[in-house]
């Protein structure tokens, strides 16, 4: 009998990820190529999206030869991708009208205060759920409109696409340059401010409240069912699934029950609770958002709270401060002394994002003595990450009434030992790895092959799913309490900073 597997491409923030998966939910083979990151101003974040796409042209058949298997043996391909960033192409040419801006950027901040300073601006939370934030996508497509002369008439005659990088592959994979379907899930068209939570669909007064027009716009399909069949890179092959990389952690880590949340940790942090069918709105500073919806199944609603810094704190204390050499060995460093001595780093570096949403926020490091070294530098670097991950935990409790019970957390910062065990320290409960720590990769693999019964059912999924290690919690809860209470007064600091 000839084995099958499903293909997950993971088109994430600094790469582009291919992985096979088999039935058992293991990894087969991995192939992997970065992108540039452009920063043409201060504050501005750009990828060139056919960069992207040929990386991806080169690494999905190399995942194939690495494996020794040939197309027919993929049974699906699911997409999983940075989420936010927005790509507008024309639609006769598939040509990208410039580079595609990165969900970091932070150029429309002054539009975004610009919309929040008018009166029908709650609306906007109420219908989509979402705080109004340059994080998100309609204030760079209304940005991209202003400042590209005659663009929006092409828009409005449908002449020029929007799509973030899941609508950008699929067109390019269905099609030739000409391109092919323009669809996106209800996860990355949820992240626009444009889609209505209740109904996942368009809504009208959203794309009226920012001015985008509707033609440019792709349509609104579940996070798994079959959308179409490659064209192009493997021909014949049906994609079946997208979710937006933090939505496809949520359904890699099967949580799949209200109350169950995951935190991955990359760049930044993004920690996610299953809300059940119903959206539960925040008054805390989360984010209502879609975590899945299987086929024509009700939607499965989750809570977010999006770090900004995590990953990118330590990337910081490596290349912008040089001491240390790699990643990991900010651990080492940690490990040279007993506390951080008092110190404290808000990497507020372009504001912070939940629960605070305070855009002019910046960084700052307080607490310094001449009796901190780096290794108490170290530390303040790793512990911001608890805190950050603290005050998203305590909204969420707040807001869904429950006390989150267990983290299942995964991501490039899970090999920290020190940081996992903080974590658990800070949260007062535990923190779980799993033995797959490629969760976005298998969340989207997972909603694939469900969509074409390659894997039965949820349950089904959740048995792969094995525990790798586990940290309890060992923190006093005075000093649990004592340095909440410090951490808090520093964001304090980093939120007045700017007037
Ligand atoms: O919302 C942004 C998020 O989707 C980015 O994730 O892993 O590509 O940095 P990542």
């Amino acid at each position: 009998m000839v084995t099958r597997y499903v293909m997950s491409i993971d088109q994430g923030t600094t790469s582009t990820r291919c992985i096979l998966f088999d039935q058992r939910g293991r990894l087969v083979s991995v192939t992997q190529r970065e992108h540039r990151q452009h920063f043409p101003r201060p504050g501005w974040v750009e990828h060139d999206a056919v960069q992207i796409w040929r990386n991806l042209e080169r690494i999905a058949p190399q995942a194939l030869v690495q494996a020794g298997i040939g197309p027919e043996q993929v049974v699906a391909i699911g997409i999983a991708n940075q989420r936010e960033t927005t790509l507008l192409w024309d639609r006769r040419t598939g040509v990208p009208l410039g580079r595609a801006i990165v969900w970091q950027d932070t150029r429309t901040d002054a539009l975004v205060e610009e919309f929040a300073a008018r009166p029908d601006a709650p609306g906007v939370q109420e219908r989509c759920g979402l705080p109004l934030a340059a994080y998100f996508s309609a204030p760079r497509i209304r940005w991209l409109l202003d400042h590209t002369p005659g663009l929006r008439e092409r828009a409005e005659r449908g002449e020029v696409l929007f799509g973030t990088m899941e609508s950008w592959l699929i067109w390019n994979l269905t099609g030739g340059p000409e391109g092919g379907l323009h669809v996106t899930d209800v996860t990355n068209a949820g992240r626009t401010l444009l889609m209505d939570l209740a109904s996942l669909r368009w809504d009208p007064w959203l794309l009226d409240f920012f001015g985008v027009p509707r033609a440019m716009l792709p349509e609104i399909r579940p996070s798994a069912e079959p959308y179409g069949t490659a064209t192009r890179v493997l021909p014949g092959v049906r994609i079946t699934a997208a979710l937006g990389d933090q939505q496809a952690a949520l359904f890699g880590q099967t949580c799949f029950s209200p109350g169950e949340a995951k935190c991955t940790y990359g760049t930044g942090g993004f920690l996610l609770l299953n809300t059940g069918a119903e959206p539960v709105r925040s008054e805390h500073g989360l984010l209502t958002t879609v975590g899945y919806q299987v086929g024509r199944e009700r939607a499965v609603y989750a809570l977010e709270g999006p770090i900004a810094v995590t990953g990118a704190l330590v990337q910081w204390f490596r290349d912008g401060l040089g001491l240390i050499n790699s990643a990991p060995e900010i651990e080492t460093l940690a490990r040279t002394v007993e506390d951080n001595g008092g110190c404290y780093i808000v990497p507020a570096f372009a504001g912070l994002f939940a629960p605070h949403w305070r855009s002019e926020a910046r960084g700052v490091i307080v607490g310094l003595t001449s009796y901190i070294t780096k290794g108490h530098l170290a530390r303040a670097v790793l512990e911001a990450t608890a805190w950050q991950t603290r005050e998203v935990v305590d909204a969420m409790n707040a807001d869904s009434g429950l006390d989150l019970k267990t983290l299942k957390v995964d991501g490039g910062m899970t090999a920290d030992n020190l940081l996992m065990q903080f974590i658990a320290d800070v949260l007062n409960a535990p923190v779980v790895r799993p033995m797959v720590a490629e969760t976005v990769s298998l969340g989207a693999a997972y909603a694939a092959g469900l969509a074409v019964g390659y894997w039965p059912d949820l349950e089904g999924l959740r048995r792969n799913w094995h525990r790798a290690a586990q940290w309890l919690p060992a923190m006093e809860p005075g000093r649990r309490a004592a340095e909440y209470d410090n951490w808090r007064r520093a964001v304090e600091r980093a939120v007045g900073w700017v007037r």
